[in-house]
C-alpha cells in the first residue's frame, strides 16, 4: 500500500513549501535570463549553463550564508546548491534514530527561496559516518542504513534533483576492488544495490547518482564503476546519474580522456554531473584546465550540470591550492571567465587573474633547541590587507612534543599542530607581524609552518 498518509505528506518539506507558495503568491526565479530570439550571452554561470541546458552550481556551507559577500555571489551566479557538509550522515543522524535536519534546511530553504535546485550530498559514504554506525552488527547495519536514507529522502521529497546515494565505494589504485567500510565488511558488494533500491522507493522522483573521485579518467577505479552501473542496467536496478568529483591538482590533472569518459557512461544510459569541481592553481594555467572541463560537458549531451566545491577560494576544503573561481575578495578569477566564456561557446582569452589584495598570511619559525627541548617562535605576517584572525598550523618532527604555549591556542601536543590566535593578537594590520611560541620535549628544530588567514 503506497498511499502516503497525510501525516507523511506533511512531513515532506515540499508540501508544506507548496501551501506556503500558495499562500504567498511568490514565486521567484533567478540566475535563468528569459530570452527571446537570438540568444544573447549570458553574463552569470547559472544563467549561461540554463542556456545550455543545464545547471551551474556550488557547495555551499550554512554558516557562511550571513555573509553578504557570500551570499551575493551565490544568488548572483549560481543556479544549483549542493550542501558540503550539511546532509552527511553525521551531520543528519548523528545519534541513531534521531534527525537534525536545521542547518541542511537552511540551505535548502535558501536555494528554494531564490529559485536555484539543491543536490543531495550524500547518503551511504565511509567518511563523516557516526561511530555508531560502524559499531552495529550486519541485520542492524542494514536496517539503519535503509532507514537513513528513507528518512532523509522523505524528508528532503521534491526538493532534491539528484541525490549521491552512495558515494566513494572503491578503492584507489589497480586493484577495481571496493573500499572497506561498515557497509561493504558487513553487508557485502550487495549493499550499493540495496541502497539505490531503498532510494527509489523511498522518492521515485529524485535522480540516483553513484559519486567518485579518481573516475574522471578511464582507468582501473573507473572501469570497476563503469562495470557496476553496466550491471546495474543491465538488471533493472535503479540508477539514474554517476558524479565525477573531479578534484584536480598537478599530482591529478585534468585526464585527456575527461571528455571520453564521461561520454562512455552517458552511452550506458544514466546522466552525468560534474559534482565537486575544483582545480588548483591560478591564472592562465588553471583558466584553461577549467575551460577543458566545462567544454567536456557540453560537448556530452548527457552531461547535465556543473558544481564547484566551494565559491571563494578562502573557504575551499583546499583553501592552499586557491582552487576555486572566485578570491578571497570575490573577484572573479581568471578561470571565472574561462568557464562563461565556454558556457557562452565563446574562444576569448580570460584576463588574468586580479592582483591579490588581501592576501592572508605567511608565517616564519624559529627553533632554540637545547639537550631534550626546545623552544619555538613562530611570526605571523599580514599580507597587502589587514587580518581579523589567524591560524598557523605547524608540522613538528616526530618525537617533539609541545608541553606549553603562549599568545595562541593549540590544537594538539605533536605531529601537525593548529594554532589560533589568542583574543589579543587576532588583528594584525596589513603588512605588520605578531608573533606566539610554544616549548616543548625532544626535538623541535626541523618544524614547518603554513599560514591561513
Ligand atoms: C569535504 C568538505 O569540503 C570538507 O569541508 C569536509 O571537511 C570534508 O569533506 N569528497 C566528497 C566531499 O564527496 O563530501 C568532500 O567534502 C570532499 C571529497
Amino acid at each position: 500500500m503506497s498511499t502516503p498518509t497525510l501525516r507523511t505528506i506533511f512531513a515532506s518539506r515540499a508540501a508544506r513549501k507548496v501551501l506556503a507558495l500558495a499562500a504567498t503568491g511568490a514565486v521567484v526565479a533567478t540566475g535563468v535570463v528569459a530570452l527571446s530570439g537570438t540568444a544573447a550571452a549570458a553574463t552569470t554561470l547559472g544563467a549561461s549553463a540554463a542556456e545550455r541546458g543545464r545547471y551551474f552550481g556550488a557547495a555551499v556551507a550554512a554558516n557562511h550564508l550571513g555573509e553578504s559577500a557570500y551570499v551575493n555571489t551565490l544568488n548572483t551566479e549560481f543556479n544549483s546548491v549542493t550542501p558540503e557538509n550539511e546532509m552527511k550522515w553525521d551531520a543528519l543522524e548523528w545519534s541513531q534514530g534521531s534527525f537534525n535536519f536545521a542547518n541542511a534546511d537552511r540551505i535548502v530553504n535558501h536555494a528554494q527561496g531564490r529559485g536555484m535546485s539543491v543536490r543531495g550530498h550524500t547518503l551511504v559514504w565511509h567518511q563523516q559516518l557516526p561511530g555508531w554506525v560502524g559499531g552495529l552488527a550486519a541485520a542492524q547495519l542494514r536496517t539503519a542504513m535503509n532507514n537513513h536514507i528513507t528518512t532523509v529522502m522523505r524528508h528532503y521529497q521534491g526538493d532534491i534533483h539528484s541525490w549521491d546515494v552512495v558515494n566513494e565505494a572503491f578503492q584507489d589504485g589497480n586493484s577495481g576492488a571496493r573500499r572497506s567500510s561498515p557497509f561493504q565488511d558487513k553487508l557485502g558488494n550487495g549493499f550499493i544495490e540495496e541502497a539505490f533500491r531503498t532510494a527509489r522507493a523511498a522518492d521515485p522522483n529524485a535522480k540516483l547518482c553513484y559519486n567518485d573521485y579518481n573516475t574522471d579518467g578511464q582507468n582501473a577505479k573507473s572501469n570497476a564503476v563503469y562495470a557496476m552501473v553496466s550491471d546495474f542496467k543491465a538488471r533493472g536496478v535503479p540508477i539514474d546519474c554517476v558524479g565525477f568529483q573531479s578534484h584536480f591538482n598537478p599530482q591529478s590533472p585534468v585526464p585527456s580522456d575527461y571528455r571520453a569518459n564521461l561520454q562512455r557512461f552517458a552511452n550506458l544510459g544514466v546522466d552525468v554531473q560534474i559534482t565537486e569541481l575544483d582545480i588548483e592553481g591560478s591564472g592562465t594555467a588553471q583558466a584553461n584546465n577549467y575551460r577543458t572541463v566545462t567544454e567536456a560537458c557540453l560537448a556530452v549531451t548527457r552531461c547535465t550540470g556543473i558544481t564547484v566545491w566551494g565559491i571563494p577560494d578562502h573557504y575551499s576544503w583546499r583553501a592552499s591550492g586557491t582552487p576555486l573561481l572566485f578570491d578571497r575578495n570575490y573577484q572573479k578569477k581568471a578561470a571565472y571567465t574561462a568557464v562563461l566564456n565556454a558556457l557562452n561557446g565563446g574562444q576569448t582569452d580570460p584576463p588574468d587573474d586580479p592582483p591579490p589584495t588581501g592576501d592572508g598570511c605567511t608565517a616564519t619559525i624559529s627553533t632554540n633547541q637545547w639537550q631534550g627541548g626546545f623552544v619555538g617562535t613562530v611570526r605571523v605576517t599580514a599580507g597587502s590587507a589587514a587580518i581579523t584572525s589567524w591560524t598557523a598550523t605547524v608540522t613538528l618532527p616526530s618525537g617533539a612534543t609541545i608541553v606549553g604555549n603562549w599568545n595562541s591556542t593549540r590544537s594538539a601536543n605533536s605531529g601537525t599542530v593548529r594554532f589560533t590566535n589568542a583574543t589579543h593578537n587576532g588583528a594584525v594590520a596589513a603588512g605588520q607581524f605578531t608573533e606566539f611560541g610554544y616549548q616543548g620535549t625532544g626535538t623541535g628544530s626541523g618544524a614547518t609552518v603554513t599560514c591561513a588567514a
